[in-house]
This record gives structure tokens, C-alpha cells and sequence, in this order.
């Protein structure tokens, strides 16, 4: 008999981290996932000693086309089978479009829509047999509008909060919740890697626990889109008000560059 599994991508750092706190003490195996093993250990032993639950780590790195089978595979291998799946690693990249790195947008388009897709796909069979199961995405708030030098990231959580609305639509009433999760700036390793430290954007960002809390709420209270954080909730609705052309000129002026 297998046993069922929370499985967190991203869990390495920052909301991901926040987020297997959040879990652990449902008392289900929970499966660490990211590229830092060192960070996923030290998480594990941490969460193992305060909630007495079995802690997995699998380093995999999920932009490698593949990856997403190589992951189903190890979880199946640890004879798991996933009932909750938190889609949460992922990456921006903040530069003019044609002056950014074609490889590393591919990977990170890779990552933040294909990873998440094909595991979804893969994890959602067993759940829906099961009448049982939790599907988590991190978007962002970026889904919302273009996004002038963030055009690319922007339109991978787009994809992901598009995507996410309607797999809600088809499985909802059969026993499964699905949550996109769409954060604000949040303080985490994100602006360093996504090149917008010390951006106006990095300046009004709230905690990662903050969004993992809110996070873990809306998708236990079938939410099926959450946006965190007192001022970024008017957001969707402020984009439904403005013009598009007017909310993308006014992003990028606050990209700033
Ligand atoms: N911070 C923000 O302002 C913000 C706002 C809205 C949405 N988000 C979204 O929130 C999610 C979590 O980001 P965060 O803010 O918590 O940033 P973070 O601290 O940089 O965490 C990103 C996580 O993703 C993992 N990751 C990155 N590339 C990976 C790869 N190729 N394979 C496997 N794992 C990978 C990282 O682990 P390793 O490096 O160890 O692999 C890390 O655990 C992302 O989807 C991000 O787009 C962030």
C-alpha cells in the first residue's frame, strides 16, 4: 500500500519554506523538492524533530525537460502517491526583452508553466480516483497585467493563474481543491535572482509567511483564486476598471527603467 504525500516544490527557501511549516503539522509525508539540498536537508531534520512526520527530499532540477516524470518517478519509487501538490518553484527574470538571456527565459518558461503543468497532469489521475486531493499554484499578481520588463515572467503566471481558474472549473465538484495563489512582492531570494533588489517593487514587500498563511487558508476553504496582501487585493479589480494600455504604460514606469 502506498501512502499519501504532500509534495512542495521550491521548498528550499522563501514562500515554498513557509509553506512545508504550514503542512507539516497535518502530520502527512511531506516530499521536499528544489535544487539545494543542503536547505531541503536542514528543513527536513527541523521538521521531522518538531512534528515527529516522515520528511523526504528530492533534489531535482525542474526546468530540465524531462523533469517533471524524473520527480513522479522518485515520489512513486519512495511508494508515495501525491495527495497534495504545491506548485511553487519558480523564477522571474526583470530586463528588456531583447537584451534578456534567451536560455534562461526558456528555462524559466520551462519551470513556471511546463514543470507545473506536467506534474499537475501527472499527480491529478490518482487524486481524482481517490475522490481526494489538493492542488496549490503559485501565480502572482503579475498575472493580472503585461508586465513591461517582466513581459515574460508576467505571462508565465498569467498561464498559470489561466490554467489553474479553470482546472478548478473541472474538478472542484469531484472532490479536489485547487487553489491559485496570486502573492504581491513578497521578501524572499525571488528579487535577487528575478535582478530587482532594491527595486520599488522589493521595497513594499511583505513576509513570505504572511503569503504562505493566506495560501494555505484559501486553499483549505476552496478558494480558487487568492490574492495576498491588504493592498494588492484591489488589484484584479483595478485591472478590470483602467484601460490595458494605461496599466501597462503605468507598470512600466514603475519597473523603472
Ligand atoms: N517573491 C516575490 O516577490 C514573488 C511574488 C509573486 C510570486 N512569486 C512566486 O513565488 C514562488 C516562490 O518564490 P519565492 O518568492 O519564495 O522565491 P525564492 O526564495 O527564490 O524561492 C524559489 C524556490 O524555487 C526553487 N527553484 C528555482 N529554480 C528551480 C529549479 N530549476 N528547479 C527546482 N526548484 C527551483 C528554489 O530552490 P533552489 O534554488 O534550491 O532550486 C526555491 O526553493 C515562485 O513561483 C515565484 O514566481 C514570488
Amino acid at each position: 500500500m502506498t501512502t499519501l504525500a504532500t509534495v512542495i516544490t521550491g521548498a528550499s527557501s522563501g514562500i515554498g519554506e513557509a509553506l512545508a511549516h504550514l503542512f507539516a503539522p497535518e502530520q502527512q509525508t511531506l516530499v521536499l523538492v528544489a535544487r539545494r539540498k543542503e536547505r531541503l536537508d536542514a528543513l527536513a531534520k527541523e521538521l521531522n524533530s518538531k512534528h515527529g512526520i516522515k520528511v523526504h527530499v528530492i533534489t531535482q532540477d525542474l526546468q530540465e525537460i524531462g523533469a517533471a516524470a524524473n520527480l513522479m518517478n522518485s515520489i512513486a519509487n519512495l511508494n508515495l502517491t501525491v495527495d497534495t501538490l504545491v506548485n511553487n518553484a519558480g523564477f522571474g527574470i526583470s530586463a528588456p526583452f531583447a537584451k534578456s538571456d534567451g536560455a534562461k527565459t526558456s528555462a524559466m518558461m520551462q519551470l513556471n508553466m511546463v514543470a507545473l503543468t506536467e506534474l499537475t497532469h501527472m499527480a491529478l489521475p490518482a487524486m481524482l480516483e481517490r475522490r481526494h486531493g489538493r492542488i496549490m499554484n503559485i501565480a502572482s499578481v503579475a498575472a493580472f497585467q503585461a508586465c513591461p520588463y517582466f513581459a515574460v515572467y508576467a505571462a508565465t503566471k498569467a498561464y498559470v493563474l489561466s490554467f489553474t481558474e479553470a482546472l478548478a472549473a473541472e474538478v472542484t465538484d469531484r472532490g479536489i481543491l485547487v487553489t491559485a495563489v496570486c502573492p504581491g512582492s513578497t521578501d524572499t531570494g525571488f528579487h535577487e535572482v528575478a535582478n530587482t533588489k532594491g527595486s520599488l517593487v522589493d521595497k513594499i514587500s511583505e513576509s513570505p509567511e504572511m503569503v504562505a498563511d493566506e495560501a494555505y487558508k484559501a486553499l483549505n476553504n476552496g478558494k480558487v483564486v487568492v490574492v495576498t496582501g491588504l493592498f494588492n487585493k484591489p488589484l484584479p479589480v483595478i485591472n478590470r476598471l483602467i484601460p490595458r494600455k494605461t496599466m501597462t504604460w503605468a507598470v512600466g514606469k514603475m519597473m523603472g527603467r
